[in-house]
């Protein structure tokens, strides 16, 4: 296991590119195993999480190539139709292949989420979805067994919410069923839009991707393409909050501004200045940050609710209290309770939590709870006084490719490091003194109180901790 180790105060500037999109990523190379022959997918990002999509993608029987960023999938020879568990727990997403898998093998097996040890994440609208397409579901000792009786064919389907996975699953299965499939109260998530433009380039008839009604005309036959993943937008929003936390001045390019629209007004009203234009967002931050009064996470194109956590991390030194509640995952503050460690002020409760911000931020010791919790300790380290240590990195790196030599290319005093004392850190404990270097001496008190069950829900809910939402 690897550490970063961080020696903050460094004031980030210049210019950085972001990685593509994982979370196009994965849909498109999960899209890869329905089409024929052989696609090749550009910008596709180096990451765990895509090491994972193509671990699944080999073990159903495609051949997988990658060239640096691109990755080239031939599914000629797929015959595979299941995901066995090991698989699915490499990755959270896993289940956005099963749409694909259906599509193409009409029958489809992979565990249920609550098998495995990614939480409570329910996947009802996914299962819903693909039973109004035909499919027909038997579940037996945590194992969901799709099966096809007939053929997938059109259907009208209504989503109770605009799930992102559940609507690629729907584009996927649909995209081969027979008939023309509506679907309404669809995710306009812009990676939505990726996967649909990477489909229909294969021969798919989608229309209205990236609209809250979606058509989907089924075909007979998909081929393959070459497609470019689009931009990664919550890795460059987290490199702009990075900037800002550090009173820095930094500009992204070869991003797509739109996509970050709901962040941007955000950052302007902690007091940065941004400019963007055509490819690219350059944001100067202001020497101390002001609080932001209240950000609400909701579906695109609200505030995204994986840059929630960074976005926790810069308002730990803004100056007054800012509110973030968060309406999309129902515990996703994990990372509260490590910020505390830095001398944060924070409070959650429920949905809600309360950052009171300090003037400074002193080095510790942290583990990454999960990924985009991960990268709000290293921002706080990034502002902190003195040396943060965060283990857990691997959390980071389902997510973020090189953060630290992005980081360092800005001026961050930032480096990845073999771990030899992991042993004890995992769960965090006290040392022998009751708090760790520069641990602020509260925690735990009443003032810094984080609910159990919004920081750490994981240990009471049933002994296996839950993955990331993501
Ligand atoms: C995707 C993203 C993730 C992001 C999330 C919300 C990928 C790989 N991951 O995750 O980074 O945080 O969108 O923008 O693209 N839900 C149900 N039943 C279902 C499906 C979802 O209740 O069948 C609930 C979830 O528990 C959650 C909410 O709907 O509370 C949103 O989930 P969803 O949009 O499906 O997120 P993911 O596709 O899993």
């Amino acid at each position: 296991m690897e550490k970063i180790i961080i020696h903050g105060q460094k004031r980030l500037c210049g210019e950085i590119e972001v990685h593509g999109s994982k979370n196009s990523a994965l849909p498109i190379l999960a899209a890869a195993s329905l089409v024929d022959g052989v696609s090749e997918i550009h910008n596709c990002p180096q990451l765990s999480d895509v090491d994972a999509a193509i671990h699944i993608l080999q073990h159903l029987g495609c051949k997988v190539a990658r060239d640096g960023h691109t990755v080239t999938v031939d599914s000629t020879g797929m015959n595979g139709y299941e995901i066995p568990d090991r698989l699915m727990r490499e990755m959270r997403s896993s289940v956005v292949f099963l749409g694909a898998i259906l599509g193409r093998a009409k029958h489809a097996r992979l565990c249920a989420p609550g098998g495995c040890e990614i939480g409570l994440r329910p996947i009802d609208l996914h299962i819903s979805a693909m039973e109004q397409l035909g499919a027909e579901l038997k579940e037996e000792g945590g194992r969901l067994e799709f099966t096809v009786p007939k053929e997938l064919s059109g259907a009208r389907i209504t989503l109770s919410f605009p799930s992102v996975g559940a609507t690629e699953n729907i584009l996927l299965a649909a995209a081969t069923a027979t008939g023309r499939t509506v679907l309404q109260n669809a995710a306009r998530e812009p990676e939505i839009s990726d996967l649909a433009d990477f489909l229909n380039g294969c021969g798919a008839r989608i229309h209205g991707a990236g609209d809250s009604t979606i058509i989907i005309d089924g075909v007979k036959r998909l081929s393959g393409t070459g497609h470019t993943v689009i931009p990664d937008r919550i890795a460059a929003s987290t490199y702009l909050l990075a900037g800002a936390v550090t009173q820095g001045r930094i500009c992204v390019k070869d991003i797509i501004p739109a996509h970050l629209g709901a962040l941007l007004p955000v950052m302007k009203e902690a007091g940065c200045d941004i400019t963007a234009s055509g490819r690219w967002i350059c944001m100067s931050a202001p020497p101390r940050l002001h609080r932001v009064k209240m950000t609400r996470t909701m579906p695109y194109p609200g505030f995204p609710t994986d840059v929630q956590a960074p976005l926790s991390a810069m308002l730990t030194v803004a100056d007054g209290t800012s509110v973030i509640i968060e309406n999309i995952f129902e515990s996703r503050y994990k990372h509260a309770a490590e910020l505390l460690r830095f001398g944060a002020k924070i409070s959650v409760e429920g949905r809600m939590e309360v950052i009171e911000g300090v003037p400074r931020l002193l080095g510790t010791q942290v583990v990454a709870p999960d990924l985009r919790g991960g990268f709000a300790l290293i921002l706080a380290g990034l502002a902190a006084h003195g040396e943060t240590v965060v283990r857990g990195v691997e959390h980071i790196d389902r997510g973020y490719e090189k953060p630290e030599q992005i980081l360092r290319s800005l001026g961050a005093d930032i480096q990845r490091i073999q771990d030899d004392e992991e042993e004890g850190f995992g769960k965090h404990k006290e040392n022998e003194g009751g708090t760790e270097p520069n641990a602020p001496a509260d925690i735990g008190s009443a003032k810094n109180d984080i609910k159990a069950d919004a920081a750490a829900p994981d240990e009471s809910a049933g002994g296996q901790p839950p993955g990331d939402v993501e």
